[in-house]
């Protein structure tokens, strides 16, 4: 069985990571077990992975490949960066070539990306010969909606999910909406969130970044022994178009933002887009990050702009120590609300809805809309809240190993028939900031 697996933007990679992973686990096992036949040998894996270059940075892409041990891809299309339509194209047309030479079984696709959409379309529609034969597409990450068609991401989703094959599922609230589309229950199945398994996968090793040292948040006390304690601190990721395109917008959201950077340390670390905006519209602060201008003891120097400490990006261990440590983190981030919600720290989404909303009803997520006055709020309720987080469903480490089972064993899918994705429906609904 051969099996292509394509990554291409930072969010892919961690999705990716526990796929190939398993892949790894399940060529290792000699033999594999089946009722009928208890000892047959196990059909080995033939893995491709294929990076669209849609992120070229070390620091978008490069890190994550050895902070997640992936393996270097087989095949890299170097799409790189444009509109939608030329990035979508540029990639479309070099993974048809690849398509055609490789002629995988399987072509699995994760999150929303336009790498992801670009993928599932070329396969959906490529022919290996007269019959029509083409490869079987699996997406991970399927069957969320924010019901915003104004995101790239939710067209992307609607799409792949629709051309897809098998749909891997990361929360019940996927069931729901496909079921409402009309998608046939065979073809989804539960399998929980990739991305949570690298998360647990790597959350000890993370223990082991140095980054709060390098950003001056350690403090050693002079009594006790000298024991070290963190200072408090909270960590903030903006990158959506619609946050940060916008002059007026990106501001009053920094506005939101005034009161939390007085009384702590925000660690910003930059995304591409957000660096290029900030320096279009001339925000003050400088991007070579002003670390140390904190006073150490969780009040800050004055001008709240000094509160604000720029960083690039960072790499995938760094992070996640941040979001380990932070006393909240504030995010326009899809996979950061799944990712606080697992380690407990309170998040505030910026933005008016989520595609997630297990992460706001089991979670340790709150929507709190892109007004300063609404951020401002948000940040006060989530700070003075006490958090039990749940854990949701099948958030267990073990989704990379289902979903390889399932494609190895061709299961057919385990979605609950209508009536029981229906039942689901005052549960999951779209939470919306009001
Ligand atoms: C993409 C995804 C978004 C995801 C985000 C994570 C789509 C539609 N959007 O958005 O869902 O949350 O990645 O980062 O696929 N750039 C660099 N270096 C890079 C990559 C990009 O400098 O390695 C710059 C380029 O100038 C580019 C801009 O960042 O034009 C935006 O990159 P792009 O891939 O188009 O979208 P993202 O905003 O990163």
């Amino acid at each position: 069985m051969k099996i292509l697996t394509v990554v291409g933007a930072r969010p892919n990679f961690m999705k990716a990571a526990p796929i190939i992973a398993a892949i790894r686990e399940h060529n290792g096992r000699p033999l594999a077990e089946s009722a009928d036949q208890p000892k047959r040998p196990a059909e080995t894996i033939r893995h491709i992975l294929v990076h669209t270059g849609q992120h070229y940075d070390a620091l978008m892409s490069g890190s994550f490949f050895s902070d997640l041990n992936l393996p270097e891809p087989d095949i890299h299309l170097g799409a790189g960066s444009g509109s939608h339509a030329i990035q979508t194209a540029e990639i479309m047309k070099k993974f048809e070539e690849v398509l055609l030479a490789e002629k995988p079984d399987v072509v699995v696709v994760v999150g929303d990306v336009n790498s992801t959409l670009a993928c599932a379309l070329v396969t959906s529609k490529i022919s290996f010969d007269s019959g029509g034969s083409r490869p079987v597409i699996a997406h991970v990450e399927a069957g969320l909606r924010s019901f915003d068609r104004s995101m790239p991401e939710e067209v992307n989703r609607i799409v792949t999910d629709h051309v897809s094959d098998l749909l891997f599922v990361t929360e019940e609230s996927g069931l729901l909406n496909l079921s409402k589309e009309g998608v046939s229950p065979d073809k989804i199945h539960f399998v929980g969130n990739t991305m949570i398994d690298s998360l647990l996968h790597f959350k000890e090793k993370a223990e082991e970044s140095t980054i709060l040292e390098r950003l001056a948040l350690v403090r050693q006390a002079r009594k006790n022994g000298g024991a070290k304690s963190i200072t408090r601190y909270a960590l903030l990721t903006l990158h959506r178009p619609s946050n940060v395109d916008n002059r007026d917008v990106f501001l009053n959201i920094m506005a939101g933002l005034e009161e939390l950077a007085t009384n702590y340390p925000v660690i910003f670390p930059v995304h591409p887009r957000t660096q290029r905006r900030i320096r279009e519209f001339g925000f003050e602060f400088g991007l070579d990050g002003n670390a140390g201008k904190h006073n150490g003891n969780g009040q800050s120097s004055g001008n709240w702009r000094d509160g604000i400490i720029l960083t690039d990006p960072l790499g995938y261990l760094d992070f996640l120590c941040l979001m380990k440590h932070a006393a909240l983190v504030v995010t326009d981030s899809g996979g950061i609300q799944e990712e606080t919600t697992i380690l407990g720290t309170p998040c505030v989404t910026v933005r008016e809805n989520t595609e997630r909303p297990v992460t706001v009803k089991n979670g340790t997520n709150t929507i709190a809309g892109t007004k300063t006055e609404t951020i401002k709020d948000g940040i006060r309720r989530q700070l003075g809240r006490r958090h039990e987080n749940g854990v949701p469903k099948n958030w267990d480490g073990r989704a990379g190993a289902r979903i390889i089972d399932i494609l190895v064993l061709g299961h057919h899918g385990n979605a609950p028939s209508c009536p029981g994705a229906a039942a689901l429906e005052d549960q999951y609904s779209c939470p919306q900031h009001h």
